[in-house]
């Protein structure tokens, strides 16, 4: 399979810039990170993509305040020049406009700490636990105008545990993150995804449903 070329665009921590990476690493995705690019400066996943060679670039959104589309005209001048395919999303916390939306249309993915289109938004972990809801998950989707409302291409679904705080969800989501953006990814490398209105067809797979269907 041909590899694609990816570009993340990271905020902090970059746990799921590190999945994707091991993922490559072992041979389960075919991508090349040709780009990470952070909004802040000091985001350990630009530690990250030195530490494996990969380019890794700050675009301050100083001075863009106001100007959104302004500051997307510049990431879509750097994820070109780096030839990437795919723009994927990894805790970036900027809402991203049409300007960078119709570079890549249709090749803009994210993913969400919650089951959407329960949960949109950001404390979204805190807020399925205050909501006093049995299961939460995570998603992947296609990004389209609205804020966390694109076709979904994978969820996972992890269960609320009475004792459960703020961090011990967080983290039980987290662990699924970095199984299905991978996945999700790698579906889109192998041009698997069909997308027909809201929702996204899974094509060529003899058993999709161990693909996309993920209940741990
Ligand atoms: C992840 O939980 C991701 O789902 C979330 O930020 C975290 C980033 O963690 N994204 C959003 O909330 C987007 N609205 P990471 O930096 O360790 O990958």
């Amino acid at each position: 399979m041909k590899k694609i070329k990816i570009g993340v665009l990271v905020s902090g921590r970059g746990s799921n810039l590190q999945a994707i990476i091991d993922n490559i690493g072992i041979g389960s995705l075919s991508a090349e990170i040709a780009v990470v690019i952070s909004d802040q400066a000091d985001a350990y996943s630009l530690e990250r993509a030195k530490k494996h060679n990969i380019s890794a670039v700050h675009v301050s959104a100083k001075g863009y305040k106001g100007k959104r589309d302004e500051y997307d005209v510049v990431l879509v001048k750097e994820l070109q020049k780096h030839n990437v395919e795919l723009v994927v999303l990894a805790g970036f916390m900027r809402i991203i406009t049409p300007t960078l939306l119709n570079a890549f249309p249709n090749r803009v993915m994210n993913i969400h700490p919650a089951l959407l289109p329960s949960f949109p938004g950001l404390h979204v972990q805190k807020a399925a636990l205050e909501h006093g809801v049995r299961f939460s998950g995570c998603t992947v989707h296609f990004v389209d105008g609205g804020m966390d409302t694109g076709p979904i291409i994978i969820q996972a679904v992890v269960p609320i545990l009475d004792n459960d705080t703020e961090d011990s969800l967080s983290a039980r989501i987290l662990k699924q993150e970095h199984t299905i953006y991978s996945r999700a990814i790698q579906l889109y490398a192998g041009g698997r995804l069909r997308i027909e209105g809201r929702r996204v067809l899974i094509t060529g797979g003899k058993t999709a449903s161990d693909e996309y269907l993920i209940n741990p």
